[in-house]
């Protein structure tokens, strides 16, 4: 079975058992895999790195696209072998780890990492090992339901692995396109024009001789949930398309809008899914990540085309997606994660930027990554890539969090992953504002007034009068009080005054 998704014969010699392979990663060696938000990564050859790792202690750093399942973060986390950890994460282990100090972890830009490996940024990256669906005759590699870092890890390692993931479907076979570029000066300008453009192969190129490992594996992606679409959710939503629909009466958007950018997560996830009853047709998605609300949007035959770096479905969409991979594959093409995020192409295509903030302040800057100020949610993901370079850029979050006790409207952000120069429009269930053209004060009513829950808008008020009296009146602050917000929650467990 294996064998004939290996297509270049010489090739069979290396088929081994995920032992073997694991044996290649060596103490402080630095490993570069695929996978993107649970999807395409490897499962086997990790999960006997962890076992081998329970009676010889070994450490590693470890460079992916984005998150990666339970089998790669999980079990290295659980088992000491994970010691660095670039750029991206959503595992309840590896969170544990990173806030409790023993994985170091840098949360970064998605679309600065591939630099940093070829640029050596990183050091020497050891071990690429890349889940695929097939080889081909050339020895190069064809990917599952992600691309991320994968080209450039092959690219710049010294020793390929690979996982031939006997579940993911054939039919991937054709929706890559993968593309790279070239180091300065010698880049070019991408020739992306559409959404849809296809620039590169369909394959990661590969130097047979580099391939030391071949594993068979029949582990399923351990895809997270998605949370249902609740009345918030849909409220997010109804205002987002009340709002391009107005854009679109100014004459500030062509009726099938511009290309859509959808960040991770439930709210990201209902907000596309507004888009399937609303009146626009002829949809497209220059994006990150392909979630559940874009098969409904495919299947209602309003999106013409979806481009991404991976299929990030529920366990529900998992099952959808590969019981219909045929229909979804012609609509959707899988890049590598440099151009998925390339902030170059989301300019030229004029994207629509729609990505989720764990609370925003009342000027505009967002946090999206660290609850408290301190501690790591998931990552910055690629929604700055996205946000600072977008057409239109705009941030969601439900008005409050932990049942009514926190407010996600702050007067000052306890961490800053977007300012207030990158976001143009604010959204909650309250309502949307709409704040490009505003300076800093006439920014902050209108989202205290548009999007803060009514149980802190007169708290906000007060903030916001109080600091107009002090001595500079461009962004003013009361620089004593502006984080006691986050202070007594943590303290008395609300943000409420009592
Ligand atoms: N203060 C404290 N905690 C808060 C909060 C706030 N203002 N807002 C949310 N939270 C907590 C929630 O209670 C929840 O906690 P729990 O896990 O203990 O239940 C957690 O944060 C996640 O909130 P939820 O509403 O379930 O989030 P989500 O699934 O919609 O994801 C982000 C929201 C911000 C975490 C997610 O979008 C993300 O990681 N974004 C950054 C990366 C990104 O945007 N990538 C896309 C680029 S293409």
């Amino acid at each position: 079975m294996i064998k004939d998704r290996i297509r270049m014969a010489s090739l069979h010699e290396k088929i081994m058992s995920p032992e073997a392979a694991a044996s290649f990663i060596e103490d402080n060696m630095t490993v570069a895999t695929s996978g993107f938000t649970p999807s395409g990564y490897p499962k086997a050859i990790p999960l006997a790195m962890a076992k081998r790792a329970e009676k010889e202690p070994f450490g590693i750093t470890l460079i992916t696209g984005a998150s990666v399942g339970d089998e790669l973060d999980g079990a290295l986390t659980k088992t000491g072998v994970l010691k660095r950890r670039f750029p991206y994460q959503t595992n309840n282990a590896s969170r544990d780890g990173i806030n409790n100090g023993s994985v170091c972890y840098q949360d970064m830009h998605l679309s600065h990492v591939t630099q940093f490996i070829e640029y050596g940024f990183f050091g020497n990256i050891d071990v690429a090992i890349i889940e695929a669906i097939a080889i081909t005759e050339e020895g190069n590699i064809i990917p599952t339901t992600s691309v991320g870092i994968s080209p450039q890890a092959v690219k710049e390692a010294d020793m390929v692995l690979i996982e031939i993931n006997t579940t993911q479907s054939m039919a991937l076979e054709g929706v890559h396109d993968i593309y790279m570029t070239e180091k300065p000066p010698f880049r070019k300008p991408i020739p992306i024009v559409g959404p849809g453009d296809r620039i590169g192969t369909p394959y990661i190129e590969c130097d047979p001789k580099k391939i030391v490992g071949i594993v068979e594996c029949d582990i399923t992606d351990k895809v997270r949930p998605l949370g249902p679409i609740d009345e918030d959710s849909k409220k997010i939503s109804a205002h987002i398309i009340e709002f391009l629909k107005e854009e679109v009466k100014a004459g500030r958007l062509p009726e099938n809008l511009l290309p859509l950018q959808s960040g991770v997560g439930s709210v990201a996830n209902a907000v596309l899914g507004g888009l399937v009853d609303s009146e626009f047709e002829n949809l497209t998605c220059y994006t990150e990540v392909i979630q559940d609300s874009m098969f409904d949007l495919i299947d209602a035959g309003k999106v013409k085309v979806a481009s991404g770096t991976s299929f990030t479905p529920s366990e529900e969409g998992l099952k959808r997606l590969n019981d219909n991979m045929e229909h979804y594959a012609k609509y959707c093409v899988l890049r590598p994660m440099e151009i998925s995020n390339h902030p170059e192409v989301a300019r030229r295509l004029g994207v629509i930027a729609l990505n989720t903030a764990i609370e925003f302040d009342i000027y505009g800057h967002v946090n999206s990554t660290n609850i408290m100020g301190s501690r790591m949610m998931n990552g910055i993901g690629g929604s700055g890539d996205f946000t600072r370079n977008a057409y239109l850029s705009f941030f969601t979050t439900v008005s409050t969090a932990k049942n009514g006790d926190i407010s996600s409207i702050v007067p000052f952000v306890s961490h800053v992953d977007h300012t207030e120069h990158d976001v143009e429009v604010f959204v909650t269930e309250q309502g949307l504002a709409d704040v490009r053209g505003l300076c800093p004060r006439e920014r902050a009513r209108k989202i205290i007034e548009n999007c803060a829950h009514p149980d802190f808008k007169e708290m906000l008020f007060d903030y916001l009068n109080r600091a107009e009296q002090g001595k500079y009146s461009h962004e003013p602050h009361l620089m004593d009080e502006s984080h006691s917000w986050h202070h007594r929650f943590l303290t008395t467990g609300s943000m409420k005054v009592k």
